[in-house]
């Protein structure tokens, strides 16, 4: 587990600096997969989006297992609220307004094949992924209880 940890974060961070200095090295995008990034993210859903009725389930049958009350991988809990706020080990992993830029989605998405949420078992499909984005991009509203 220690060495999958490093390679996962190690891979992470290359693939932020390759992705952010631009287009001279589109060559090298097009190599580590970033210049998939947007291809790779399946749109948002067209319906409004509730967190308990289309979100929530989603979080507890796919992600509660390593992101709950027993385990935090990566320092993330997704079954609370303001945990789920803040994020995990990386800061805050969606911002309201904008999923395609959100870590939620981009892991969820597999925009670096490398690093995909979950990690085993069977991915999200897309209309679940447009669910999550949706939710994102309406403000990832997520009521207090
Ligand atoms: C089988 C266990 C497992 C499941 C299920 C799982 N994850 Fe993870 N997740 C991990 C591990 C392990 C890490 C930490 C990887 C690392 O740091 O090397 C992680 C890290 C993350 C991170 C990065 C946290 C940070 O700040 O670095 C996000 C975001 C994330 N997971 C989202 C999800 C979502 C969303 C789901 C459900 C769709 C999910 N994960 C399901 C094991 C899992």
């Amino acid at each position: 587990m220690g060495g999958d940890h490093r390679l996962f974060m190690r891979r992470t961070g290359t693939f932020t600096v390759v992705c952010t200095s631009g287009i001279a090295v589109s060559a090298v995008l097009i190599q580590t997969g970033c210049g998939r990034e947007t291809a790779a993210i399946p749109p948002a859903a067209k319906r409004d989006v509730d967190f308990i009725k289309d979100v929530q389930p989603l979080f507890k049958e796919h992600c509660y297992k390593c992101h709950g009350s027993s385990r935090q991988e990566g320092g993330l809990r997704l079954d609370r609220r303001d945990d789920a706020l803040n994020g995990g080990d990386g800061g805050p992993i969606f911002a309201a307004g904008k999923s395609e830029e959100s870590k939620l989605i981009k892991y969820v998405a597999a925009v670096d094949p490398d690093v995909v949420m979950p990690p085993e078992g069977d991915k999200l499909s897309d209309e679940q992924i447009g669910l999550l984005r949706a939710w994102i991009d309406q403000g990832a509203k997520w009521p207090k209880d």
